[in-house]
């Protein structure tokens, strides 16, 4: 039997390298990649090509893609089955994964194998304005209204944490306003106060606003409530549970 290596959560611990929006350096190392992608299925672009609106293109988005490890696995991980099936060809997905963190996406730049089809760039999703100029040009160069997949993984606490819950509820409607799927991962609430700790540490002032959110407890749960009361999606299925206990969550446009 397969034994595995604890590995520390950089979320959940008292490391060093803390950074106060998640924007972890090595991230990768301590959650790979495998660890997401295990759970979320290869046909997943099966089921949305059903709904394609141009039914040739089909466009995702990586909501905090950090270094753009993930976000390269999961496009290579979603070309498999659809490559095996002969009438996807690669050219026809396109990702692109943004970050508030200029680094970490200069990082995503240099080691992106599929130029012509994933792009990376700087962008902050709490600067409305700004994100929404920049991802309605990036959609309007391919003709369409909404990208195809939305990713969110492991983001909501980081603007829940420095923005309120007003943000993290307008960050939900944001991201279901611009695609048709949404495949999250939302942070549980022991993660805020490992995350809350930290920022302390670091002498944020941010932690005085940690105590004073109203939104609490089942992170899941008040993200699929206000998703699915508020912002017409509905949670389509659950991938079940990563090593680290977060829910993946695919919802669709209803
Ligand atoms: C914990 S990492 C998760 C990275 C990746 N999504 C994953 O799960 O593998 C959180 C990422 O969200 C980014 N982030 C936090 N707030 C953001 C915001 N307002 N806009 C864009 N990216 C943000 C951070 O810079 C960081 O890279």
């Amino acid at each position: 039997m397969e034994t595995h290596v604890p590995r520390v959560n950089p979320e959940e611990n008292e490391d060093p390298g803390a950074a106060a929006y998640g924007n972890f350096i090595n991230y990768y190392t301590f959650n790979p990649p495998e660890n997401r992608l295990s759970l979320i299925p290869e046909t997943l672009l099966e089921n949305i090509r059903l709904r394609s609106v141009s039914g040739e293109r089909v466009l995702m988005l990586d909501v905090g893609c950090n270094s753009g490890d993930l976000s390269v696995a999961l496009y290579k991980h979603l070309l498999q089955e659809e490559a095996s099936g002969c009438d996807f060809p690669k050219r026809k997905l396109y990702l692109l994964g943004f970050d508030l963190d200029q680094d970490l996406i200069h990082r995503a730049q240099n080691s992106n194998p599929f130029p012509q089809n994933i792009q990376f760039i700087p962008l902050d999703i709490t600067d409305d304005a700004k994100s929404q100029a920049v991802l309605e040009s990036y959609l309007g160069s391919f003709g369409c209204p909404r990208f195809h997949l939305c990713t969110c993984f492991a983001v909501t606490m980081w603007v829940h944490l420095n923005h309120g819950d007003a943000t993290f509820l307008s960050l939900l409607s944001r991201l279901a306003s611009l695609c048709e799927y949404l495949l999250l991962e939302a942070q549980p609430w022991k993660c805020y106060r490992s995350a809350a700790r930290r920022l302390r540490k670091l002498g944020r002032s941010d932690f005085d606003h940690f105590k004073t959110l109203e939104i609490r407890g089942d992170m899941a749960a008040h993200a699929r409530e206000h998703l699915e009361k508020q912002c017409s999606m509905e949670l389509m299925q659950s991938f079940g549970n990563t090593t680290w206990d977060r829910s993946l969550l695919l919802f669709r446009r209803r």
